[in-house]
């Protein structure tokens, strides 16, 4: 799958809007991740409102990209009535990645903000969303068209693979 190859963090984006349909493929992505058990701990929040984007760009000193965004996906996952609590965070990372992918093959840009697990982030995050009890913050993904593409340079290290 080339988008795997083309990914790359996107920071800076167009003001243009993002298709509905482009929106529902990336959620519907982040929902066809793996997870324990099949345990789906996720729910997602969709942020198109400018205030809300700029209160999250100011949530962690690291998502100062979130304002600048056609909008923002917040993957959060429930506390209670897991199968398996102790890889939830296993979890959400893969339906983030997931997300990320299909951001690429949709031709749009977007950046794994970091959330969970620092707890300040999580309660800033939680709080300007109105997030109640069961459910926590994971991170912060801004979408858009990217403003810009960087080279992406193949990674492949021969020196990280062990034969046995
Ligand atoms: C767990 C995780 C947390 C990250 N947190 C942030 C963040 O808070 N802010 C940010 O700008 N980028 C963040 N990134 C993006 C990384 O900086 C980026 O993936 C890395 O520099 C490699 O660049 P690439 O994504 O373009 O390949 C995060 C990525 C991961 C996987």
């Amino acid at each position: 799958m080339n988008a795997i190859f083309e990914r790359q963090s996107v920071r800076r984006f167009e003001s243009r809007e993002v298709e509905t349909e482009k929106t529902d493929a990336i959620l519907r992505a982040g929902m066809s991740a793996p997870s324990g058990g099949n345990q789906r701990p996720w729910e997602f929040y969709v942020i198109n409102d400018k205030d809300t984007m700029e209160r999250l760009a100011g949530s962690s000193p690291y998502a100062v990209s979130a304002a600048d965004a056609a909008l923002v996906i917040v993957p959060c996952f429930r506390t209670e009535g897991l199968i398996y609590p102790e890889l939830v965070y296993m979890d959400m990372s893969a339906c983030v990645e997931n997300m990320l992918i299909e951001i690429t093959a949709q031709g749009l840009g977007g950046v794994w903000l970091s959330i969970a697990p620092y707890e300040d982030r999580m309660q800033n995050v939680d709080e300007i969303l109105g997030i109640g009890d069961g459910l926590r913050s994971f991170a912060l993904i801004p979408v858009g068209y990217p403003e810009m593409k960087r080279t992406v340079t193949d990674r492949y290290d021969k020196n990280r693979v062990h034969e046995i």
